[in-house]
């Protein structure tokens, strides 16, 4: 059984949007590769905002990539929506901390780039990406190029853009990882109300424990990898029992931080 985050049992087969199932890969062949992450069982609900921390190399954004479907499992499954991830999808967003803008669109031809991909009518997609560059605050911006903007507002394009295909599921692999603190934490504001108003079920990697107790319903604590001698594996889940508007510099939530902190730095196999 799962527990979503208000702790109410969830059905697997008809709320559960991400199920990750025994899931394996190695890179490499068998006798000389990597055996990456092992084992990883991990049930996420429908509108679920969960963040996945953990050392460098314990193989983060090995399952993300593997959720994302640009690149097959080894091992176990994936399925979203109840569906076997096989591929990339247009249901499934992703977003990198290099924001992979096309330089030579504009910030409305960026965004409505996928719905027309999707085929939708010229209208239609415009309609799209006005309403999510809206929703990023990028309004004012949204005939300039990505090369005359700020880290921050690229990536607020980036997002925008993944948003436009109306995905079930937003895949993020350190979004923020580069931009400034100030910028970091406006965006992490903004992805929290995106997320409320989207319901979008969210898969968020991040280095910073800070950012994922902030964000998450969850944190999913992965430890190993190849330089602790054993495979990446989720060690520990803990759920954020805060409510959704978090002060960091409360007791509780600094309780989190230090807990998830042991738990990330405690040495692969004493856990
Ligand atoms: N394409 C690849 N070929 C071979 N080994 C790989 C490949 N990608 C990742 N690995 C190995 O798999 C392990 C997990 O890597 P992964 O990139 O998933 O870690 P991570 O948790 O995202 O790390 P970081 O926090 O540094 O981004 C590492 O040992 C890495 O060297
Ligand atoms: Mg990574």
């Amino acid at each position: 059984m799962t527990l979503a985050p208000n702790g109410a049992a969830v059905n697997e087969h008809s709320s559960a949007d991400v199920v990750i199932d025994r899931l394996g890969k190695r890179y490499g062949p068998e006798w000389a590769g990597v055996q990456a992450v092992a084992d990883v069982d991990l049930t996420i609900a429908s509108g679920e905002f969960v963040a996945v921390v953990g050392a460098s190399g314990c193989g983060k954004s090995t399952v993300l990539r593997i959720l994302a479907g640009f690149e097959p499992a080894t091992s176990g499954s994936i399925s979203v929506g109840g569906r076997p991830v096989t591929g990339p999808a247009p249901e499934r967003g992703v977003v990198f901390q290099d924001y992979g803008l096309f330089p030579w669109l504009t910030v409305r031809e960026n965004v409505a780039y996928g719905p027309r991909r999707r085929r939708l009518p010229k209208v239609r997609a415009a309609e799209l990406a006005d309403r999510f560059i809206e929703t990023v605050g990028l309004s004012r911006f949204a005939e300039k190029y990505p090369g005359q903007l700020s880290g921050g507002m690229q990536q607020r394009v980036a997002i925008a853009r993944v948003l436009a295909n109306e995905p079930q599921v937003l895949l993020m692999d350190e979004p923020f990882g580069a931009l400034d603190a100030l910028t970091r934490s406006d965006l992490q504001t903004e992805l929290k109300r995106i997320h409320v108003e989207t319901k979008t079920t969210v898969v968020f990697v991040t280095h910073s424990i800070e950012e994922a107790v902030f964000l998450a319903d969850r944190v999913v604590v992965m430890t190993g990898g190849a330089s602790h001698g054993v495979p990446g594996h989720i060690s520990r889940i803990v759920t954020i029992d805060l409510p959704g508007e978090r002060d960091i510099t409360g007791p509780e939530f600094n309780e989190y931080k230090r807990e998830i902190s042991d738990l990330v730095h405690a040495v692969a196999g004493h856990v």
